[in-house]
């Protein structure tokens, strides 16, 4: 008797279902907009990153096309094989100089730009203590690079330094945090971290995926939001897609260290380079993004509107100062409850449900766009109701 050696998958599956934890992929039949069309429904639309409305912008649509047209739709290998385009180059130089680096390198997406990263720098013997609700592809960065993983709880620091102060004989230390959390919106304390990693002569990474476009005077992220220069010791990790509604990754820090990246970062180095009709878009949106900055004030204003009302009627937004708005609802069945009853008044706020944050922390993740009107929040905050 042969047994069927994907049998389990039943089980698994069958086990998510009955914690209502399973997921599926709905088609969704627009474009990224404010308002989506998703099995054959118009919802307005709470649910993307695409926080300044750039993904759809017809300056990145337009680029997208002329560098398709030009230059071939993808990369076809290796930037160590078929060498690095010129839109690439000239997107990591308008990178680096946006976040006040030395120099920028760019990845096929923000996922692979931590796990390289990570893997490049640290190894076996070598200590890594990582913010307890910093991104999965850091957590699984740490776990494949063989270095020891140590947590804190969220914005613990007294833990974090403990943590360090204990391993001052092991080899090279890294802590990692997000910038702005992308399940809670909060801030990672930016100004001590950066103090307590150069005391303890660790490395610091922050993954400041939700924050480039958003924070900051000019968009520039974290650093620009605390008024810090960015110190030789911080790597910046980051997406070229939410705010800047293209697809890719970025690492942005001292030019040794994008040289060693390019020699040892396999994500980088096993995989083929970024397409460039995609660095065409980032590049177009770092202009849009220096051309209309009042698109990040509307971003600003519409998240204040929209959290004000929801306090007000008695939600704990947590620690959120961006966009991301969690709407806390506890277990895995009470977070669907509640995305189920925004749909039925038309809004697409998706529920979030373990492994992606904390069991008893499920919640519905809104995301606020510049492109938000007045009535779409309006509608959000009467559909959302009283706690
Ligand atoms: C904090 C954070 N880091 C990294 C990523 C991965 O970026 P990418 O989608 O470009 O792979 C995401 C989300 O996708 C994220 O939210």
């Amino acid at each position: 008797m042969t047994t069927d050696p994907l049998g389990f998958a039943d089980e698994a599956l069958d086990a998510l279902l009955k914690e209502e934890l399973l997921r599926g992929l709905t088609d969704i039949e627009s474009g990224p907009g404010p308002e989506v069309v998703v099995g054959g429904e118009r919802l307005i639309n709470f649910s993307s990153n695409n926080y300044l409305g750039l993904a759809e912008h017809p300056a990145l649509a337009e680029a997208t096309a002329e560098a398709a047209r030009r230059w071939g739709a993808g990369a076809t290998a290796s930037r160590l094989i078929v060498g690095t385009h010129g839109l690439v180059r000239d997107l990591e130089q308008r990178l680096a100089i946006l976040r006040g680096t030395e120099a920028a390198l760019v990845f096929p997406t923000g996922y692979q730009a931590n796990l390289g990263t990570v893997g490049a720098l640290m190894g076996r013997g070598d200590l890594i203590v990582a913010d307890k609700l910093c991104h999965a592809s850091l957590i699984d960065a740490a776990r494949l690079s063989g270095a020891t993983l140590r947590t804190f709880a969220h914005g613990d620091l007294a833990l974090l330094e403990e943590r360090l102060a204990k391993h001052p004989e092991r080899g090279r230390m890294l802590v990692m945090t997000d910038g702005v959390f992308s399940m809670d919106g909060d801030l990672c304390h930016l100004r001590d971290l950066v103090e307590i990693t150069a005391h303890h002569g660790a490395l610091l990474l922050v993954d400041d995926a939700h924050a480039v476009g958003v924070l900051g005077k000019t968009g520039a992220g974290i650093c620009e939001h605390f008024g810090i220069a960015p110190p030789r010791h911080l790597i910046l990790t980051a997406t070229l897609s939410k705010a800047l509604g293209s697809q890719g990754g970025f690492v942005c820090g001292p030019r040794r260290l994008t040289d060693l990246l390019v020699n040892r970062a396999r994500t980088f180095i096993f995989t083929t380079g970024l397409a460039p009709p995609a660095a065409a878009a980032a590049l177009a949106a770092l202009d849009v993004i220096d051309r209309e900055p009042e698109r990040r004030e509307r971003l600003s204003a519409n998240r204040e509107r929209l959290a004000s009302a929801l306090k007000a009627k008695g939600w704990d937004l947590g620690g959120s100062v961006t966009p991301i708005i969690p709407l806390m609802a506890g277990t895995p069945g009470a977070a669907m409850a509640l995305a189920a009853r925004l749909r039925s008044n038309g809004i697409l706020g998706v529920p979030i449900r373990p492994p992606t944050v904390p069991r008893g922390a499920s919640r519905v993740r809104l995301s606020v766009m510049s492109t938000h009107t007045d009535a779409h929040l309006d509608a959000l905050i009467d559909a959302v109701g009283d706690v």
